[in-house]
């Protein structure tokens, strides 16, 4: 069956682009190699506030997604902008306060998908992956499973929305 040429984009948006769209970032970015859909799909993060523009993912991040496998070390963060919107199909904020702010800078006509991530999760109850930032470790390991689950969710979208028919076998077959 013939490969198929379709090109995907995917921007992970939280507030401060340190804890919760890098962690989201870097476990996506690895399930797309994991699935072969490499060559396929770009993955980028951002955030809507500008404290920690060029740093390297917080600690207590980069710790909980190190202790599962991720390296998060060479993401830097950076502003979302209104530019991102001609670029990515798919721009999926952490919160409601993220989406808020998105909506507020969606150019008229974006054809793309602007919406929560955990609205891509199976198994979740809540639909905002919550802010860690001012809270304990524990607020970490909650942030990573739930980004895990919705990244595994989100890859199975792409799948059956764009590849279904192609040589691009579903993830985890
Ligand atoms: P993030 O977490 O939005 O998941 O990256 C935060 C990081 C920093 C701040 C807030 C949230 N801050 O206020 O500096």
């Amino acid at each position: 069956m013939a490969t198929t040429a379709v090109k995907l984009s995917v921007l992970f948006v939280c507030l401060g682009n340190i804890c919760r769209s890098p962690t989201a970032h870097g476990v996506f970015a690895t399930l797309v190699d994991q699935a072969g859909y490499g060559d396929l799909i770009q993955v980028d993060s951002a955030g809507t506030g500008d404290w920690h523009l060029d740093h390297a993912p917080d600690q207590r991040t980069a710790q909980v997604a190190a202790s599962k496998g991720y390296d998060l070390s060479e993401l830097r963060a950076r502003l979302v902008t209104s530019a991102d919107f001609n670029q990515f199909d798919y721009i999926i904020a952490m919160d409601n306060a993220n989406l808020k702010d998105l909506r507020a800078m969606q150019p008229e006509g974006y054809a793309g998908h602007l919406g929560l991530f955990l609205d891509f999760s199976e198994q979740s109850a809540v639909r905002e992956v919550p802010d860690p930032y001012y809270g304990g470790e524990d607020g970490f390991e909650l942030v990573f499973g739930l980004v895990e689950d919705a990244s595994k969710g989100l890859l199975r979208h792409i799948h059956a929305s764009h590849l279904q028919g192609t040589s691009y076998p579903a993830p985890g077959s």
